[in-house]
């Protein structure tokens, strides 16, 4: 998966991780920065997705589509793919460009939205990679965990450096028996749940 990366990909891989800290570096307002995970999250998301049982893949929080990349490599492997949410126009555009220069328009599928309005009506949820405002962490979590297949895989981000906001959720997940959970110290913190 990590080897023989396809140039385009690599290639645009590298130009949003500069897009990225440049934004965080020039005073680029928060909604408009790309705000991806690094890439070992990206390393570490494609080796989960990569182990996940046969399922729904989604993702929500595309922004230029970076994480996704990482995901879909490892879709790309397993013969699989991905569907990815994003509200803002922008971002959705970005996205777009990077899947379209990328040649994952097979493997991916981008909904523009939302992703409230869809994830109670996904069913079989293998892998659901939440990234979005963490204002939505709790709900999204409440509508993807029940359609989790047994040994489905939901990751959060920002588990650590969020950790005051997201408690609610972490302390919830952490708790839930219908899920093994545990926070990873990677990156900006890995809420891991498995559904049991
Ligand atoms: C932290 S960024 C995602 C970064 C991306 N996962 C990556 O690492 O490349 C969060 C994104 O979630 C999007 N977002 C926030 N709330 C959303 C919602 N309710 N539905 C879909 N996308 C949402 C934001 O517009 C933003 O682009």
């Amino acid at each position: 998966m990590f080897h023989n990366i396809p140039r385009p990909i690599l290639d645009r891989m590298h130009y949003l991780e500069q897009q990225d800290t440049h934004d965080r570096q020039d005073g680029t307002l928060r909604l408009q920065r790309l705000r991806q995970i690094p890439p070992g999250t990206g390393q570490f998301i494609a080796l989960l997705a990569a182990n996940a049982p046969a399922g729904n893949y989604i993702e929500i929080g595309t922004s230029a589509g970076y994480s996704t990349l990482w995901i879909a490599l490892a879709c790309q492997a397993l013969g699989r793919t991905i569907t990815t949410f994003e509200i803002l126009e922008e971002k959705v555009t970005l996205a777009q460009e990077t899947f379209r220069l990328t040649g994952m328009e097979n493997t991916i599928t981008l909904i523009a939205g939302n992703a409230l309005d869809y994830l109670s009506q996904i069913p079989g949820i293998a892998f659901c990679f939440l990234d979005a405002e963490k204002e939505i962490y709790s709900d999204c979590y409440e509508a993807v965990v029940p359609n989790l297949v047994p040994g489905g895989l939901l990751i959060a981000d920002n588990a650590i450096n969020h950790r005051p906001t997201l408690a609610p959720m972490l302390d919830r997940a952490l708790a839930d028996e219908r899920v093994d959970a545990m926070i990873v110290p990677l990156g900006k913190g890995e809420l891991v749940c498995r559904k049991v």
